[in-house]
């Protein structure tokens, strides 16, 4: 579904991505874990289209995508929830979802069919639906970052560290909405720092280091590298 040939990404003289090559097969949960700075959430934009490669390719669905427009892509089924979730705070849940369906703002029958989707996915935007977003918890925000990401009706779904921020018991939620949406045979590219979880989730996982892919395997095989172990899972 998703394929990225020694992908690089630069901002000015910096190269933040240096040749990432990667696979996403359909119905699959990958997770790509690294530190901060790492170059995780410059690759996801470069997969949406929201930073140009510099060089190598991104293909979605074997179709070579790499100079696609971002709004195309979003027809093409990859769709993104950004990290810091960018839900826009003096809107309310509804309108921010209505933002999530812009490439079907033709059909508004099929909007307000995805909105309901999502709300009952979801139930707590539901009940705040004509609140301001800005006024949400930070789990909250996360979830209508997600749902707004859904409204699209992607194959493809991209997360920029859910967990980023939330307490605790939140990143459980977070995590369990994850696992629901991989249950309903959703294909994810998950970034975390979170490694522990975000690898308890996936089917196979990829480590970044300063632009690099240095490890790949199953998400128990690198739940269970030494390396892995020693530099993100920590004492847990
Ligand atoms: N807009 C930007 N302009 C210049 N440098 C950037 C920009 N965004 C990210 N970087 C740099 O690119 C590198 C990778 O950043 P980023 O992709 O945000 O990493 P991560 O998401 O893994 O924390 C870092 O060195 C960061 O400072
Ligand atoms: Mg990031």
């Amino acid at each position: 579904m998703l394929k990225l040939e020694s992908v690089k990404v630069s901002y000015g003289a910096i190269e933040a991505v240096k040749g990432v090559s990667l696979e996403v097969r359909k119905g699959e949960v990958v997770t790509i874990i690294g530190a901060n700075g790492a170059g995780k959430s410059t690759l996801l934009k470069s997969i949406v289209g929201l930073e140009p490669v510099k060089d190598g390719k991104v293909y979605i669905d074997g179709k070579d995508c790499t100079y696609v427009a971002p709004h195309k892509r979003v027809g093409l089924g990859v769709a993104m929830s950004p990290e810091g979730r960018g839900v826009f705070a003096d809107q309310t849940v509804r309108e921010n979802l209505m933002l999530g369906a812009y490439s079907r703002k033709s059909d508004p029958r099929a909007i307000e069919e995805a909105i309901e989707r999502e709300f009952k996915r979801f139930p707590r935007l539901k009940e705040r639906q004509h609140q301001l977003s800005g006024t949400l918890s930070g789990g909250e925000q996360q979830m209508l970052a997600i749902a707004r990401a859904l409204m699209s009706e992607p194959r493809l779904l991209l997360l920029d560290e859910p967990s980023l921020g939330l307490a605790p018991l939140i990143i459980k939620d977070i995590f369990e909405a994850i696992r629901q949406l991989r249950h309903s045979g959703l294909t994810i590219l998950l970034v975390e720092q979170m490694a522990k979880q975000a690898l308890g989730v996936a089917d196979r996982a990829y480590v970044l280091e300063t632009g690099l892919i240095t490890l790949e395997g199953s998400g128990k095989q690198l739940l269970n590298d030494p390396k892995v172990k020693a530099a993100y899972l920590g004492a847990h």
